[in-house]
């Protein structure tokens, strides 16, 4: 059966595709449009191809001038061959067959890098993060995926300790410091290699976790970015935590933990990972402004959201937290957010849990005005 997506038609057979996941597409579409918009060029690397759905996207809708479309299974490659032959003239592409990390070690040693390096890879992107470095151009763009939601959400932290480095607690922003455990990652990949790399959107589809990043010549990772989240279990505050304080951390409600007849600090640390903007929002502007063109209404309300929550505090306040915390029936959502906002806070939805708010206000501080609001 023939499938559309986009702008495109395609045969999808025993390939894996998920028509779910256009949104997510979508995204990584609009950013390689802008790319192109910018630089006149746009080289993608698909080194995860499935059906091809993103190979005939990038070229028929980013404008991509060509695509390198890999896909390891060979069972799967004449599908990927006959779709792209029926949309595609051969100048515009190439394909293979091996597994990514072949690809990105052959990129490196052929000299040849990419402008968008797509990895929408199965699990843990792991294994592929410091690798795709090697098949990415200065200055180009990596779209990676993970699905590796027990190691991301801190329910099994010896995963993400093993996966990533960093040990994360479950807190309450559970799938937010998924994608800055994504992002971290990939910073310090970047760093080992002398590069640094810049958010340019992360995406939790409320499933799995989606990171666009760009390769930056300047080594970025510093002990304030990329290190600890702070929550106290007592109150619900949550502070970063830079490297050099890892030994000084209190709570200012300074209500301490039991534990076999010792008394401990409630705050408990969750890291490291990346605590700075989640988003670009310059870049999400320029996917914004072709979004209204192509008339992507769903990402366009997607993008708007991003672009309010990308530089607030890495972490937010569930309603449930401040309504059971507050002993108040749950707030609404908008309101608070405005009153938040009159009373000089920065404040907005964020895109991870749109039943939560992000703000630059203390959770006590955002607790005592859902009061105020509640009591009129
Ligand atoms: C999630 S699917 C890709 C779906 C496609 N990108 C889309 O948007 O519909 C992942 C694909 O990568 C292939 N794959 C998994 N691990 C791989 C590896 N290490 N190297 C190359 N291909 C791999 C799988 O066979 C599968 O077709
Ligand atoms: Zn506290």
């Amino acid at each position: 059966m023939t499938q559309i997506e986009g702008q495109v038609k395609f045969i999808v057979d025993n390939a894996f595709y998920r028509p779910q996941s256009k949104i997510v597409r979508d995204l990584g579409i609009l950013a390689g449009a802008v790319y192109q918009q910018e630089k006149h060029q746009l080289k993608v690397l698909d080194v995860m191809s499935g059906c091809g759905v993103r190979s005939l996207r990038y070229v028929v809708e980013s404008g991509a001038n060509f695509v390198h479309s890999n896909e390891g299974n060979p069972d799967i490659l004449s599908i990927l061959k006959s779709n792209l032959e029926a949309n595609l003239k051969p100048e515009f592409y190439q394909i293979t067959s091996l597994n990514a990390n072949q690809i990105f070690f052959k990129c490196s040693n052929d000299k040849n890098y990419y402008d968008l390096v797509d990895v929408d890879c199965f699990g843990s992107a792991n294994p592929y993060l410091t690798n795709m470095i090697y098949g990415t151009k200065l200055g180009g763009l990596m779209y990676i995926t993970s699905t590796d939601g027990r190691s991301m959400t801190g329910i099994l932290p010896e995963n993400s300790l093993r996966n990533y480095g960093s040990y994360l607690r479950h807190l309450p922003i559970k799938h937010e410091q998924g994608l800055r455990l994504l992002i971290g990652k990939i910073q310090q990949s970047a760093a080992e290699n002398g590069l640094g790399i810049e958010p340019i959107f992360a995406y939790f589809t409320g499933q799995n976790y989606r990171v666009m990043v760009r390769l930056i010549k300047k080594v970025m990772l510093t002990e304030n970015n990329y290190s600890f989240l702070g929550y106290c279990y007592q109150c619900g505050e949550y502070q970063k935590v830079p490297w050099r304080n890892l030994g000084k951390v209190t709570c200012d409600c300074k209500i301490e933990r039991k534990e076999n007849n010792n008394y401990y600090s409630s705050v408990v640390l969750s890291g490291a990972m990346w605590l700075e903007n989640l988003h670009n929002i310059n870049y999400l502007q320029k996917m914004k402004e072709i979004a209204v063109k192509w008339n992507w209404q769903k990402v366009i309300k997607l993008l708007n959201i991003m672009e309010n929550e990308a530089s607030l505090p890495p972490y937010f306040y569930p309603l449930q937290e401040i309504g059971s915390r507050g002993k108040l029936d749950l707030p609404k959502r908008d309101i608070l957010i405005k009153e938040l906002q009159n009373q000089g806070y920065e404040s907005a939805i964020s895109h991870v849990n749109i039943q939560a708010i992000k703000t630059t206000a203390s959770f006590k501080k955002t607790v005592e005005i859902a009061k105020k609001i509640s009591s009129q």
